[in-house]
């Protein structure tokens, strides 16, 4: 638990305006401030942040809340790693007192806590001259690394015992559930606690703040699995991690070159290219993308020269563009990764070759040429659709008007006929983004899928009086009052959504406490999506005209009478029941009558 006085230093001294300006570019619309969403792929801003009441929406998306609520979501913090993370930010400390009563699951600290020292457990492992000498000779022989590359990456091995690691770390402090849930420990079938990584060469995954948030094991006879990776825990998810990210940050952030393995990456770090940086056995996702984006200009994409590899990167290269990121791609001959090619070819060669890599656009014209014989009037014309196509998506005018001549070119058709195609494709495209949004707009504003509050598609009518209500509440002051002091007579069992009850009881709560409705003390009980659902039923009132008390009683007395009907249709009421039949009865009729 923070203090709450800390809590209160936290919000006051971090502006949500300034905070949020860090991450994304802001302009001003008005009182408020427009960008682009940085939790979702736009081209036009829907992105807001009101100042007055400290908090942001995203009308595309519906990602809002308030300056925590922010963090939590960027960062992939829980609500007091957040505060955390702010705390360090504005310079305040936080009292290191212990949890009492305690949640839970293990903290963020902890979990980083224990992976350092597990870390130095499996270093120490790997230099013990009996216990890790297979080990040492498979990174040193095999792998070809040097010892100072081995302590750069703090690598170790994870000794073949079930005990040894849980011994060690218990000694030092640590409990069998925290084990557990940082994935260093099982608990077997007899309740004993057992070691999940045995027999493997360990490689930290460190973040940009320099913890040790995960690790991958490796196995040193290509077994299956080859590498066992830490499962998401409190302080990780692989969406969010690149390996090699803390070091290549400081290396140099024009550019950097993105591949897909440990081995790779250290690889390429030994040889000089300490720029290079893998996702973690997982396909990239937007996450990376973004992550990407705030360290570096533009990205060299080297996957494995399989198809897998060859399919990844044409994913990569679309994420990338979304995040405004120029990208090339590298291509070997003769080696399925870097690893292999430097270790093959040398420094040297890899070199020369990152000097050749393609734009992303040569790349894929390269890869649509080849599925066509263009020497065929038919193949010609199919290149042609394709390509025009590929230009099409294309954001840049200067590049599209570079690449058209490319094609022109290469097709021997004039640049006029091109530029002609590329110009209708756009307008399609352009077409078919407006309807594919207005489509998801229509599923939003149906409750479709509705993750926050599942339960209002059942009854559309109490769950909208419901919106109007909280809205209401979250935005004035006196119709809170109105509620505290049953003026507007209203209980939470007159509400029907399991959300709606939650929030109705903690506005209540917050607006009798000492300190008065505070928006952002919500964020303790709430998760950032239900966050970003207040903020969007706050603003959607705002917007309406019609805000005053008529509304707010009549939102009450539906509710009210939803739920008599609620209970009289469970009491089996016989007016329920006449209701229905004829309600039955007139369907039936309207159906005959088709
Ligand atoms: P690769 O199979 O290409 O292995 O997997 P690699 O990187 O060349 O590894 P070495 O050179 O044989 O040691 C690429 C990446 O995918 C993840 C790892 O991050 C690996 O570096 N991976 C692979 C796993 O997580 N689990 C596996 O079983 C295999
Ligand atoms: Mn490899």
């Amino acid at each position: 638990m923070i203090p709450k006085e800390i809590i209160e230093e936290i919000r006051y001294r971090c502006d949500i305006e300034d905070v949020i300006g860090s991450y994304v570019s802001l302009k001003r619309a008005g009182s408020n401030r427009n960008g682009l969403c940085p939790f979702h792929s736009e081209k036009t801003p829907s992105f807001t942040v009101f100042p007055a009441t400290k908090s942001f929406y995203c009308f595309g998306c519906g990602a809002g809340g308030d300056v925590i609520t922010f963090i939590q979501k960027m960062e992939n913090l829980d609500y007091v790693g957040a505060l955390e993370y702010l705390a360090t930010r504005a310079g305040i400390s936080i009292p290191n007192e212990p949890s009492v009563g305690g949640t839970p699951t293990v903290s963020r600290r902890r979990i980083y806590e224990m992976n350092l020292e597990a870390a130095r457990f499996f270093r120490g492992a790997l230099f013990d001259p009996e216990i890790g000498r297979d080990a040492m000779q498979y990174l040193v022989g095999e792998r070809a690394l040097s010892g100072a590359t081995i302590k750069r990456f703090g690598l170790g091995f994870a000794p073949n015992d079930f005990n040894m690691l849980v011994n060690h770390m218990r000694r030092a402090g640590f409990t069998e559930q925290e084990l557990i849930d940082g994935f260093l420990a099982k608990r077997s079938q007899h309740g004993s606690l057992f070691s999940l990584f045995r027999n493997r060469v360990m490689f930290p995954v460190i973040d940009t703040s320099g913890n040790i948030v995960a690790f991958g094991g490796r196995n040193m006879t290509d077994e299956k699995p080859k590498y066992l990776n830490s499962s998401d825990t409190p302080g990780f998810k692989k969406s969010r991690i690149l390996f090699g990210l803390n070091y290549a940050k400081e290396y140099c952030a024009e550019e950097m070159i993105l591949c897909e393995g440990y081995m790779d990456t250290i690889a390429m770090h030994a040889a000089g290219f300490g720029n290079a940086v893998a996702t973690l056995g997982t396909a990239i996702t937007p996450d990376h993308a973004r992550l990407l984006a705030r360290y570096t200009k533009r990205v060299i994409i080297n996957y494995d020269s399989d198809e897998a590899g060859q399919r990844a990167a044409d994913k990569a290269m679309k994420l990338l563009d979304e995040v405004g990121l120029p990208v090339r791609v590298l291509r070997l001959e003769g080696a399925k990764d870097a690893d292999e090619y430097i270790k093959k070819f040398g420094a040297d060669a890899f070199r020369a070759l990152l000097g050749q890599s393609s734009t992303a656009f040569d790349f894929k014209m390269a890869q649509i040429l080849a599925k066509y014989d263009v020497g065929q009037a038919e193949g010609k014309i199919r290149a042609a659709r394709e390509l025009t196509g590929l230009i099409a998506t294309t954001y840049s005018g200067v590049e599209r008007e570079l690449y058209i001549d490319a094609v022109s070119k290469r097709l021997g058709i004039s640049a006029e006929s091109i530029a002609n195609d590329v110009k209708r494709a756009r307008a399609r495209q352009a077409r078919e983004v407006a309807q594919r949004e207005s489509r998801e707009l229509q599923m939003a504003a149906r409750n479709f899928g509705d993750r926050v509050n599942p339960d209002a598609a059942k009854d559309p009518a109490a769950a909208n009086a419901e919106d109007t209500l909280l809205g209401l509440m979250l935005l004035h002051a006196e119709h809170r009052a109105a509620l505290a002091n049953g003026s507007v007579a209203l209980t939470v069992a007159d509400f029907f959504t399991d959300f709606g009850k939650r929030a109705y009881t903690a506005i209540l709560a917050a607006e009798q406490s000492e300190g008065g409705f505070d928006f952002s003390a919500m964020g303790e009980h709430f998760t950032p999506d239900e966050m970003g659902r207040f903020v969007k039923l706050r603003e959607e009132r705002a917007m309406l005209s019609a805000n005053g008390i008529e509304v707010l009683t009549s939102a009450a007395a539906t509710l009210v009478e939803r739920r008599l009907a609620r209970e009289a249709k469970a009491a089996g009421d016989w007016r329920y029941e006449i209701e229905r039949r004829r309600a039955l009865q007139a369907k039936k009729n309207n159906g005959s009558k088709k």
